[in-house]
Formats: structure tokens, sequence, C-alpha cells
């Protein structure tokens, strides 16, 4: 991704140790974690210093590098670190297999975030051309290049169809609590694609006034019936688009799909502290009852398709 004119990625690994864009700093600092153990990215996953699921799954495939001999009290630490994103376990489970097999522990997570950028550069490109040039599209929480290395799942294709020179709008929802939205409105904003952070319960506005042409979002879990768990919030857009005969596409690497997972009733939805809520941008006092759920799961009959490195399924 472009910032201030310059590639970066939002994960990589250097002199022995892990660098993470600090997802927390941002948008108003541009700041490096540096993680050089396993404790470390355990901190940066559960702080969401490290945030999105394929970023996660990243970091803590390099966690595993980090982690020297311990690798099976690594792993059980970063399982334990946040349950609703899939890509976390994706990861370590191929990091377990790769360790069995004798592979060197750097070779095999930078193969695992190579093919994860992969993916997501698959995914812009088979997903572009559902964004005509003039269309108006809603986005929900960060599914962009900090959530996954590069390019992004939902972004990418809002990325590639820019590039092809196609005149597009995003509406970005600013997803409350944790204002992931401002992730995207900066992604965004570096590389000149124009658009519009709006309120949370402002989407359905601009749905009914046909403002919007196509939603995409991204994924944290995808059960083997279809059912999608993202970002708290993603259900309400899904239905309100539904409502306006507004196409609603999740966009997701292989690394999401959980077919383990039979529904999305099964798909443990991560309860975040209240504090969040009380303190994003010190709305609340401290005695105010709070409950935050940080996903939901929006059923498969919602979704008009899912955009992945192989292509657009339905499934
Ligand atoms: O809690 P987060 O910020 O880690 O959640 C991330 C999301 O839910 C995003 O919407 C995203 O689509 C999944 S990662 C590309």
């Amino acid at each position: 991704m472009l910032i201030d004119g310059k590639e970066y990625r939002s994960v990589w690994f250097e002199d022995g140790k892990l660098h993470l864009i600090n997802q927390q700093k941002l948008p108003f600092s541009f700041e490096i974690f540096v993680a050089k153990k396993i404790e470390d990215v355990a901190f940066a996953i559960r702080e969401m210093i490290v945030r999105g699921a394929p970023a996660i799954g990243a970091a803590a495939a390099y966690g595993i590098v980090l982690a020297g001999e311990e690798i099976e009290e690594a792993i059980e630490k970063l399982r334990n670190t946040r349950p609703t994103g899939h890509d976390l376990f994706y990861a370590l489970d191929y990091m377990r297999r790769e360790m069995e097999r004798g592979r060197d522990a750097l070779n095999a997570a930078d193969r695992y975030a190579e093919e994860i950028i992969k993916g997501c550069r698959e995914i812009g490109k088979h997903g572009k051309d559902l964004i005509e040039d003039g269309t108006k599209i809603l986005t929900h929480c960060n599914a962009g290049a900090l959530a996954t290395i590069d390019y992004g799942t939902a972004l990418a294709p809002i990325r590639f169809a820019y590039a092809e020179g196609k005149n597009i709008f995003v509406y970005v929802d600013e997803t409350r609590p944790r204002l992931q939205g401002r992730l995207t409105a900066w992604e965004l904003e570096q590389e000149g694609i124009p658009y519009a952070l709006i309120v949370d319960n402002a989407a359905g506005y601009f749905m009914e006034r046909e403002e919007v042409d196509l939603v995409i979002v991204g994924a944290d879990r995808i059960a083997r019936n279809g059912d999608v768990a993202n970002k708290i919030g993603t259900y309400e857009k899904a239905v309100v688009a539904r409502e306006n005969n507004i196409p609603f596409y999740v966009a997701a690497p292989i690394s999401t799909f959980d077919p383990s997972t039979k529904t999305g009733r099964d798909i443990v939805i991560e309860d975040r502290d209240g504090v969040e809520v009380r303190e994003g941008g010190r709305l609340l006092p401290e005695w105010v009852k709070v409950r935050n759920p940080a996903f939901d799961v929006t059923p498969r009959k919602y979704i008009t398709g899912y955009i992945t490195e192989e292509g657009l399924k339905k499934l």
C-alpha cells in the first residue's frame, strides 16, 4: 500500500523481529510496533495493534518464528488471543504442519505471508469487474491493506477498479466502537480514491436514496453453509442492502473459509471490554452498562456472492 508515496506492508519480518504498522495509533500518527518475542505478538493481536483476520494470521505465523523451541506453548498462547477470525487458527495449523515436516520457520512464515498477499491481489482482479465506471460502493470496518498485509480483501477490487481509471466513490462506515472506518478512510486518502466516512446509522439513508450501488465487506470467518462472521454491524448492512436490491459481496481469501464450522451460530463471537464503548471518544461515564460484541453473522441468504482468489463463488 502507498503511504506518503512509499510502498509498505502492514506486517513484515526484518532483523529477527516482527514489524507491524501500529493500527492503534492511526490515523493520528504512523508508528511501527516491533515484536521481539512471542508475548509481544500475543499482546499486539489482543490489543489490536495488528487487526483484520489475514493480518492477524500472518502476525501469528511470524510469532512462531520468535517462539524458538517452544512451538506448542507458543501456538497455545496465540490461539488464546482472539476467537472469531479463522485466519489465526489456519495460520497456526499451517505453521505446525511445516514444523512437523522439518521446514525452516521463517521460510514457512514468509511463504504464508506471500500467499496471503497473492490471494488479495487475485481477489482484486476477480472483484474489479463488479465495479463499473460511476459505481458507488459501501464498505464496513477496514478490510484494506492494513488488515491483510497488502491490497486488502474488500478494498482490493476497489483499488484495482480505481487503478483502471474508473470513476468510483466509497462510503466508509465509521464502525463503532473501534472506528476501523477511519483506517479505511486513511488508506483511501493515501491513494487518492474518493470517499466519505459516514456514521454507522447513516448507511440505510444512503442506500434508500439510491446513492449506493454495491456493498463489499471483508470477513473474519465463513461457515460451511456460507454464513459470514464480520465486524459488528455487517448483518444490518446486508439486510438493508437486500431491502434496497443492492448486491452484497463478501471478499475473503480461502484462509477465512472454515469448513469445520457448520453455520454462523457455531462461530464464537468475541465479546470485548465495555471500556471500548465507554471511552471510544469518551462518550459515556463509567457506570453505563455496556455490551460489546465485536462481530456478527450475516446469513448466507443475504450474500450475493463471495470474491475469492479462486474467482467468484456462490456457496
Ligand atoms: O476486530 P478487527 O478489526 O480485527 O475486525 C476486522 C474485521 O471485521 C474486518 O471487517 C475485516 O473485514 C476482516 S479482515 C479483512
